[in-house]
């Protein structure tokens, strides 16, 4: 269906087409399953390498895979909004600005805690390399990001995949320019990878890279994967050195068709750089294609200092002429204008009931006539328009509200009283420095600017509680397969950088895909001082000198001395320096002892001394904390699950070893399980096999491993899957042997949309992911149906869909209109659904690897006849 494609032979053919009765129009199914909806009868056929792609041959080739095209809502991840939609005047940049030179970073968080500041100082900024994106667009008409569009601009290349009335489920109309990008999310992504140089106080990580842009996100964030294979195709076909995706489905499989894409393109040498995901702390929450093999997955760290973007005003101390110090509010309504007056705060002794605020009207020791004063008053206790209110019978017109805590969310556009003339509202770490002053007796004065003629402003306020640690949203691997995830993290947790200009410039967003830009960036960095595109060896580089943070437990509120889990943070904080600067090399970046069931009890890796001498380096062991995947009694992995000190036993072939210059040595590992975890609960422990060299290089290898068989998860829970009334509740099952009474389909139609008329449908709860769900209706007592012998079992067809692969813990809703998948009209009768998962690990050909869950029986009739 999506002929645009135009995709590399040697990828293997990814080619869209139907091979089923293909419905006359697409989309007006309602197959929803999860929160996604598949296309009826589009699928996308991969065929055996060594094949071309003409339409002619491709139907005569070997098919390798499978997969429905499928339709994805809202993909972008989880947003946490700092401050939104502010229209600033951007006025004093130029319309194209030139590039920021080199050398000329400004201490910025992020970019500290990766070292990626000490390259930028020796003058590498990713000059003459080419980061592909797929995301929602860009706006390169930002000042920021260049300007411009092509050749010599910042944003140089890329196209758009969809066109403006891509919905997931209609043909996309391609165009040449990745713009506009109506959900933001694309130009913040751009940003962090190239923003130049601004008042704001930030700068993207690799500022002198050239950017491609593959726009493949529609306004709400929608996608669907045939679109998303051709955009992570098209960024490779294009010549990206490195491609940046922060995209994802929840997912857990190495197989599943975006994952095998970009896998595709690793093995082709491009290193792609992949998002995990937001579904922390559940452990098995990791995203796709992030879980693919050999991509560089990203977890996020929170950043160290919390960006507040808001509008820009001015304070000044003993004298309204005295020097200036900019600072950021929020306006509200009305919002201040062009004015300047002396700060005045409401203090317990200012108010009866001893607060800050203003929840009742001030005491007699407040001045009666407050008018020429700014007011400062704490947002607590009640509402903004009752303390306006109160405020305004001591004749105050002008008031800048603070939050009571530091969260800078909570931070808003207050409301206040007709009598007010100006407010605003600033955050708590703002208002402490003023009160500090005026507590002291200090004259303090705030020159207010109208926000129409404003500029942006941004304020840094130190995050002294979670900066630095992984951030709680962040997914945790590993694979359902125990295929070590995520690899790397990067600070992704509240992040200030571009935005779309008519959805106000800049914005604060915080997730995984905010992480995965900077990394891409380090990719970027090291290509250009190093001259290494292949992916394995970045990836090793990158793992092998990361730095490991602690593990804070969200829920119990602890921080713990020990290193966050491999499955949380990968090997760590990626240290760019270090990465470029270390002289080993290390043969694996990462190691899985599998589960239980196919421990891993000995292992090896090689050490490659790159140095001019020889290096000695002692070998050891730095377990971090283990993390149940369930909580007791709980069949689905929790958020709050517990975790343990228990580690495993390693030993090493030598604990000290000393290679000579450009030699190697390799060392063997003897693996013994931790002991005291419960099975039951599925914990996965892990830890660092730690190497100091005595040329100053700390190196480590991350591993885990899974205390549990995953072969035995049964992930479709029986209780929970079942046939209901598609007009009824869906958590409602249909009492056993109930009949539907519906109108006789046509071949190939596709079931009406639930509300319309009441159908059978089916409902999956999927507690873990399975690697394959069958769904196949089985004739009961004399019902007339031809049936297939399937895996041993005689079926009257499959439920449309079905079977459905790579399934993650999700709810998967199907409605029947009497229509198999393979196209056959049922006949009249009583039927059931046979439900068979099949086992992680296990053959799909072998019945014996399926577990099996039937469903109530039910009745189909007829109230129309063929026509
Ligand atoms: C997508 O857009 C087409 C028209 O281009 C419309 O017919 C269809 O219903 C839309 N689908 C969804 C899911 O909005
Ligand atoms: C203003 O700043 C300048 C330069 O830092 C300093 O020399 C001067 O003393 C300051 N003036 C006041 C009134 O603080
Ligand atoms: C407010 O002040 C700014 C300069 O700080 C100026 O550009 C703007 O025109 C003023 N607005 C009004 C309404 O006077
Ligand atoms: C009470 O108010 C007076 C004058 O307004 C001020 O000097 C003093 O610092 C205040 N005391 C406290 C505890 O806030
Ligand atoms: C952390 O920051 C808050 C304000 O942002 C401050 O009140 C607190 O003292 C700080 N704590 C530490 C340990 O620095
Ligand atoms: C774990 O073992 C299974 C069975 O041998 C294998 O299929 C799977 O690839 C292994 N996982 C990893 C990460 O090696
Ligand atoms: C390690 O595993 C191998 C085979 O997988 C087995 O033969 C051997 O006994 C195991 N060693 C230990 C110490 O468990
Ligand atoms: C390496 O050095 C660190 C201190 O920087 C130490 O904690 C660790 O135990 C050392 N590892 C080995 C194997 O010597
Ligand atoms: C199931 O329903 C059908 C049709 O209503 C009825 O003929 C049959 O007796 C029922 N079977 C059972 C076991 O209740
Ligand atoms: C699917 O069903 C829902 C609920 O009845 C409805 O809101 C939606 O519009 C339907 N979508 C399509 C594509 O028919
Ligand atoms: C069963 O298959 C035969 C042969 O294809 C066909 O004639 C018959 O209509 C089918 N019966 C049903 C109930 O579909």
């Amino acid at each position: 269906m999506v002929s645009y494609l135009h995709l590399l032979p040697f990828l293997g053919v990814l080619f869209a087409s139907s091979v089923h009765a293909k419905p006359s129009s697409v989309g007006d199914g309602n197959n929803t399953v999860g929160n996604w909806d598949y296309v009826p009868g589009a699928y996308i056929i991969e065929y055996e390498q060594g094949h071309t792609l003409s339409t002619k041959i491709a139907s005569l080739a070997p098919v390798k895979n499978v997969w429905p095209v499928m339709r994805y809502q809202n993909l972008n991840m989880r947003k946490f909004a700092s401050s939104k939609g502010i229209k600033h005047n951007l006025g004093g940049h130029s319309q194209h600005a030139s590039r920021t030179a080199a050398g000329s970073d400004t201490g910025y968080a992020p970019h500290i805690l990766t070292q990626v500041d000490k390259l930028h100082t020796e003058g590498y900024t990713g000059k003459g390399i080419r980061i592909g994106i797929v995301d929602s667009g860009v706006d390169y008409k930002h000042p920021v990001l260049g300007g411009c569009f092509g050749e010599g601009c910042v944003v140089a290349y890329g196209m758009d995949l969809i066109g403006p009335d891509f919905n997931g489920t209609n043909t996309p109309v391609p165009g040449p320019y990745p713009y506009p990008d109506c959900l933001g999310h694309g130009t913040h992504v751009s940003g962090i990878i190239a923003a130049q140089e601004n008042p704001l106080g930030f700068i993207g990580a690799a500022y002198g890279a050239t950017l491609g842009m593959y726009k493949a996100l529609d306004c709400g964030g929608g996608s669907s994967n045939d679109v998303l294979m051709a955009a992570f195709n098209q960024a490779y076909e294009d010549g990206s050195d490195v491609i940046s995706i922060s995209i994802g489905i929840y997912s857990g499989w190495t197989e599943d068709p975006l994952a095998v894409t970009v896998s595709r393109i690793v093995d082709a040498g491009v290193p792609v750089v992949i998002a995990n995901g937001n579904q922390g702390p559940a452990v098995f929450s990791s995203a796709s294609p992030g879980d693919g093999m050999g991509v560089m997955n990203v977890a996020s760290i929170d950043n160290t200092e919390t960006p507040f973007l808001g509008t820009e005003a001015f304070t000044s101390l003993h004298s309204p002429s005295g020097n200036l110090t900019s600072f950021a509010w929020l306006p509200g309504t009305p919002a201040f204008p062009n004015i300047t007056l002396p700060l005045w705060a409401v203090t317990p002794n200012a108010t009866t009931d001893g607060s800050s605020s203003a929840c009742s009207p001030l005491s007699s020791s407040a001045p009666t006539d407050l008018s020429d004063k700014i007011v400062l008053v704490e947002l607590a206790g009640c509402d903004d328009p009752t303390i306006a209110e109160n405020l305004a019978k001591n004749n105050v017109k002008y008031i800048m509200y603070y939050s009571s805590d530091d969260d800078l969310d909570d931070v808003y556009s207050v409301s206040t009283a007709p009598s007010t003339l100006g407010a605003g509202m600033v955050p708590l770490q703002q208002a402490a420095i003023w009160l500090d002053l005026l507590g002291k007796g200090t004259d303090l004065y705030a020159k207010m600017v109208d926000p129409q003629s404003a500029k942006p402003a941004a304020t840094y306020f130190p995050n002294n509680s979670t900066g630095g640690y992984l951030s709680y949203f962040s997914s945790w691997g590993p694979t359902w397969e125990v295929d070590v995830n995520p690899h790397i993290a990067t600070p992704g947790g509240s992040i200030l950088s571009t935005y779309p200009l008519d959805m106000g410039g800049y914005y604060v967003d915080s997730g995984t895909s905010m992480a995965t830009p900077l990394m891409a960036s380090i990719y970027a960095l090291i290509m250009q001082a190093r001259s290494i595109k292949d992916p394995k060896t970045l990836l090793s580089m990158i793992s092998s000198t990361a730095k490991q943070t602690k593990y804070y437990d969200l829920y119990q509120s602890i921080f713990y001395n020990d290193p966050a889990p491999v499955a949380q943070q990968g090997a760590g904080l990626a240290q760019a320096y270090d990465a470029i600067h270390a002289t080993t090399t290390l043969s694996v970046s990462s190691i899985s002892l599998n589960d239980t069931d196919h421990f891993v009890n000995r292992t090896d890796f090689t050490i490659k001394n790159g140095a001019k001498q020889a290096v000695t380096y002692s070998i050891g062991h730095l377990p971090s904390r283990s993390r149940d995947t369930f909580k007791a009694g709980v069949s689905t992995p929790s958020q709050n699950s517990n975790s343990s000190s228990a580690a495993a036993t390693l030993t090493f072939s030598a604990t000290k070893v000393t290679i000579l210059a450009g030699g190697s040595a390799k060392i063997t590992i003897k693996v013994a399980l931790p002991q005291g975890l419960t099975q039951a609960n599925l914990p996965v422990y892990s830890g660092y096999i730690s190497l100091n060299g005595t040329n100053g290089e700390k190196l480590v290898i991350p591993y885990l491993g899974v205390i549990g068989s995953l072969g035995s998860l049964q992930g479709i829970d029986a209780g929970n899957s079942y046939i209901y009334h598609s007009t009824g509740h869906s958590w409602q099952p249909a009492p056993n042997n109930d009949t539907w009474t519906i109108p006789y389909p046509s071949v190939g139609s596709q079931p009406p949309a639930s509300a319309a008329i009441d159908c059978p449908a089916l409902y999956i709860l999927a507690n873990t992911g399975v690697p394959l769900i069958r769904a196949d209706i089985i004739p009961l007592g004399d019902t007339p149906a031809n049936t297939t012998k399937i895996l041993g079992l005689d079926t009257a067809g499959s439920f449309p869909g079905y079977p459905i692969q790579w399934v993650d813990a999700n709810i998967y809703q199907t409605p029947f209109n009497g229509v198999t998948q393979e196209g056959v009209i049922l006949p009249e009768g009583s039927y059931a659904v046979l439900l068979r998962g099949l086992k992680i690990f296990g053959s799909a050909s072998n019945a014996d690897d399926y577990y099996i869950v039937q469903t109530q029986s039910f009745n189909i009739k007829y109230n129309s006849t063929a026509t």
